[in-house]
């Protein structure tokens, strides 16, 4: 058994020290790990679409979605795929963490909650099958109607088909080199009101369904995205003030830096993670001015309503922004 130090934890965040308890093939190029702590206690409650911070030892901190059976309190469990293009947070949970090793975990945190509905459209591509796996779960315990489309390069990359075999035509599997690209508009059906839509997956599918979906009562659809989009220049290039309504103060925000790393600077500590804008760590409310949205979780609904944004990423449209600190 090999015990490797932790790297240092995500600034701020409350990371909890777990064991790798299993490491299991899923698909190509995909693995789970199930994660438990030392002491075989009781792990954190969390709720279908929460993710963790997994603080791995080679000093990386990456986001996964917990895949695993929530009412299971003792084990978490995360599905990982190899990104070829790996910065190095995929390739050392697939080449060089082993059963038995400890890996800080932060979190749960859910950005992608499961509202309550009796009508659910699940659409799932690739790897973003994770967090849907136990909305999946939860929508047919509460005996809601609900369907599923799964989309994958092929049937071979496809984790956790053997796990959907039990909800037989509830869920709708579409490798694409046997059926080409997700029919969405087929499978989603005329617009109606009280079907709420959770799509997860990479970039294409999810601009895919938003154009699909735009027709579509407002909040049907809710997306989770794995990686930021290119958020293009920022809308104002100028520094900016950001007050503090809590404590007074206020702090400049010159262009090369971001407000997290301002309010930093002058001592202003708040939780943070990805610093990507995709994990939803330093939400932070904001009580005036207009943010420069340029995270990865809001939908443009959502923007417009200019009540809170993610201090790692997002910026200021005007000179000065009052946030709840
Ligand atoms: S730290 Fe992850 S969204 Fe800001």
């Amino acid at each position: 058994m090999t015990v490797i130090s932790p790297a240092p934890a995500p600034a701020g965040a409350d990371v909890a020290m777990l064991r790798v308890t299993a490491k299991e093939a899923q698909a190509d190029g995909v693995l789970t790990l199930e994660l438990a702590a030392p002491s075989g206690g009781r792990l954190r409650d969390w709720t279908p679409g929460s993710h963790i911070d997994l603080v791995l030892p080679n000093g990386l901190t990456r986001q996964y979605s917990l895949c695993g059976d929530r009412w299971d309190p003792s084990h978490y469990r995360v599905g990982v795929l190899m990104e070829p293009a790996s910065r190095g947070g995929s390739r050392y949970v697939h080449d060089s963490l082993r059963v038995g090793d400890l890996v800080g975990v932060g979190g749960p945190r859910n950005n992608f909650a499961l509202v309550p509905s009796d009508q659910y459209l699940f659409v799932a591509g690739g790897i973003g099958i994770t967090p849907i796996l136990p909305m999946v779960r939860q929508a047919e315990m509460l005996g809601a109607d609900w369907r599923l489309l799964y989309g994958g390069r092929s049937r071979g990359s496809m984790a956790f088909l053997g796990e959907l075999e039990r909800y037989g035509d509830r869920v709708v599997v579409r490798p694409q080199d046997e059926h080409g690209l997700l029919d969405l508009a087929g499978f989603l059906g005329q617009p109606r009101e009280g079907v709420r839509i959770y799509s997860c997956g990479p970039g294409p599918l999810l601009a895919a369904m938003e154009r699909t979906c735009a027709t579509w009562p407002p909040y049907s659809l809710r997306t989770e995205r794995f990686v930021a989009e290119e958020a293009g220049a920022p809308a104002r290039t100028a520094p900016f003030e950001v007050e503090l309504a809590r404590s007074g103060t206020t702090v400049t925000v010159t262009p090369e830096m971001t407000v997290l790393d301002a309010l930093n600077q002058v001592g202003v500590e708040v939780l943070s993670s990805c610093r990507r804008g995709v994990c939803g760590t330093c939400e932070t409310t904001v009580l005036a001015g207009r943010p420069d949205h340029r995270d990865a979780l809001l939908d443009d609904d959502e923007r417009d309503v200019n009540d809170c944004m993610y201090i790692c990423v997002s910026r200021s449209r005007d000179e000065r922004l009052v946030l709840d600190l």
